[in-house]
């Protein structure tokens, strides 16, 4: 990205989430970078701030006495008393703790690496399935029929929701995730709400029949969540339904987009594809470099608890804070010549998973999806080419694509 794109200083002066200019949808990093150099604290219309830098985005994240990720007072303006409301209030993500720690500890007992080692075989065997479909009908859509078609398998398998059911998931996760843009349409708070409300009622039935018949606790985190821990406290009923919903969306959208991103990055910048299919031994390295270059969760939130100061600026406890993990993941302070795709960097401590309590609990899921995704699509059709302009979400939040035709000729 040249400099002649480089946002005026006017336009930084006047930035405003709420009110985003249609280039930023397209390509955020000039403005993230131009903010980052003019006001890396940067104060909205609003009265919250803006974090561009890597130092103040972690600092936050790894204090979370002084930054709260309890979204009650944000989100009561925002979605009323609602479905959504309650939702994005009770799971574990916008908790702090005691309910996080719980929510947080029964998760990650099905997440350990033995857990997702287990997965690998099957998820294999999926990928390949996909790229042999492919082969049948050379003109497709990655998104479609690769990248969303991966996660959803995975994260339904986690949950134990039957194959048969998993339609509906995809959709309702999308409206739900689209109301935590900065400005939600009502139309977007309606279908948001209908998605909560349609979910709750599957998930209902869904816990019903696993409460009759357990799977293996070991393996299936539904079981988990329905059983608590040993002598620990239970969830609720609320409490375990909308960390169900929290957990089919948060391991499906954003793994879509990993892959999703990941492939158009590396059509984009031949020398690494190149590279890549030289040297499959550099998938590690590359799926740590697209989640830095292009994090599909560009924006996290917290809220200050006491009077407090980040990055020399002075704030009043209850400020309400966005860290830019895109912008941080492209601060010359922390990454060398940040804006060039380099699938072999290294160092690469990128922030695109979040950092401290609330860092992503389904990581080395994502890791291992967006590996053997991309791993084995480039083995397969390392000649493959974008036959349209790829449609981008045109969402701030999180970033990926919603269609990229291609062609994948032998
Ligand atoms: C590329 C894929 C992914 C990305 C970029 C991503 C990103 C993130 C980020 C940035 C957070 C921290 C939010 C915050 O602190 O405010 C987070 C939290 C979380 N993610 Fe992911 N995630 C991904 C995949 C997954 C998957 C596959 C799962 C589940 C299997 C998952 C489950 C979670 C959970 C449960 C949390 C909440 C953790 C907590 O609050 O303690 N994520 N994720």
């Amino acid at each position: 990205m040249s400099l002649a794109n480089e946002p005026s200083a006017a336009t930084i002066a006047a930035f405003d989430l709420r009110q985003l200019p249609a280039e930023f949808y397209v390509d955020p990093f000039p403005f993230y970078r131009a903010l980052r150099d003019r006001e890396p604290v940067k104060r909205l219309p609003d009265g919250s701030y803006l974090l561009t830098r890597y130092a103040d985005c972690e600092f936050v994240y790894k204090h979370p006495a002084l930054f709260s990720s309890d979204k009650r007072r944000e989100y009561r303006p925002k979605y009323g008393d609602s479905p959504l409301y309650e939702h994005h209030t009770t799971s574990l993500v916008f908790n702090d703790p005691p309910l996080h720690t719980r929510v947080r500890r029964l998760i990650n007992g099905a997440l350990t690496p033995k857990a997702i080692a287990e997965m690998q075989p099957g998820l294999e065997a999926l990928v390949d399935r996909l790229l042999d479909r492919m082969a049948t009908t050379p003109s497709v859509d990655l998104i479609e029929d690769f990248a969303a078609a991966i996660p959803i398998e995975i994260i339904g398998n986690l949950l134990g929701v039957p194959s048969a059911e998993r339609e509906p998931l995809r959709g309702w996760s999308l409206a739900i995730l689209r109301a935590l843009e900065p400005v939600v349409t009502p139309i977007a708070a309606e279908r948001g709400n209908r998605a909560v409300r349609d979910f709750i009622a599957y998930l209902e039935t869904l816990v019903e029949a696993r409460r009759r018949k357990p799977g293996d606790p070991d393996r299936d985190v539904l079981t988990r969540l329905i059983q608590g821990e040993e002598q620990g406290e239970r969830l609720t009923a609320p409490e375990l339904l909308h960390n169900c919903i929290f957990l089919l969306n948060a391991g499906h959208e954003t793994t879509t987009n990993l892959i999703g991103n990941g492939l158009v990055a590396l059509h984009r910048h031949p020398e690494q594809l190149e590279r890549l299919v030289a040297d499959p031994g550099l998938i590690r390295s590359a799926v740590e470099e697209v989640l830095r270059y292009e994090s599909s969760n560009q924006l996290g939130n917290r809220i200050t608890t006491q009077d407090v100061e980040v990055g020399g600026v002075a704030m009043a406890a209850q400020t309400q804070i966005t860290i830019a993990i895109g912008a941080a993941n492209r601060d010359p302070e922390k990454f060398a010549d940040p804006e060039r795709f380099d699938i072999g960097r290294m160092p690469n401590r990128h922030l695109a998973f979040g950092s401290g309590i609330h860092q992503c609990a389904g990581m080395g899921l994502a890791r291992l999806e967006g590996a053997i995704a991309i791993a084995k699509f480039v083995e397969r059709y390392p000649r493959f080419r974008l036959s349209g302009e790829p449609v981008r979400g045109g969402r701030a939040r999180f970033r990926g694509f919603l269609k990229v035709p291609c062609r994948v000729d032998p």
